[in-house]
């Protein structure tokens, strides 16, 4: 069975302000299996790389500046839609316009630390997964039954 993967990482804001473990708990509970996990400084090639559709835009340098300020968790999960459900649960690109109880609406204020990336589609989800943990995913195989999260 192929299940669906997304990349999930909390940016150095979230990392700073303790935010790492809350984030972690709302997918497990979700019901989505952690599959990939590291606390990394982010070089400038990777942050522009894992940006590059951004490439050009007038915030792209403050973007990389500040994804290269601190280290940030990157983590891949699976499960059941998560691309699209993982995005609904972090809300809006910009948290004012996130709904309380998504990620960004609850924890942000600011456009440029918005706590939290997400994959936005399932092919951009293969890329960034390929781009980010080059050294594979850990294998394991869930021992409930399917439908107990
Ligand atoms: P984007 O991919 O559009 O948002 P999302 O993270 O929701 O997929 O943009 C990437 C990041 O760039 C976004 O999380 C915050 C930053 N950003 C700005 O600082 N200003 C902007 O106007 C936009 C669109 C994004
Ligand atoms: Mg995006």
């Amino acid at each position: 069975m192929v299940t669906e993967q997304s990349f999930i990482m909390v940016k150095p804001d979230g990392v700073q302000r303790g935010l790492v473990g809350d984030i972690i708990k709302r997918y497990e509970q979700r019901g989505y299996t952690l599959k990939g996990l590291k606390l990394m400084n982010v070089d400038k090639s990777l942050a522009e790389k894992h940006y590059e559709e951004h490439q050009g835009k007038p915030f792209f340098p403050k973007l990389v500046d500040f994804i290269t300020s601190g280290p940030v968790c990157a983590m891949v999960w699976e499960g059941k839609n998560i691309v699209a459900a993982g995005r609904t649960m972090i809300g809006a690109t910009n948290p004012q316009a996130s709904a309380p109880g998504t990620i960004r609406g609850d924890y942000g204020i600011d456009m440029g630390r918005n706590i939290i990336h997400g994959s936005d589609s399932v092919e951009s989800a293969r890329r960034e997964i390929g781009l980010w943990f080059p050294e594979g995913l850990a294998e394991w195989t869930p021992v409930a039954k399917p439908w107990i999260y």
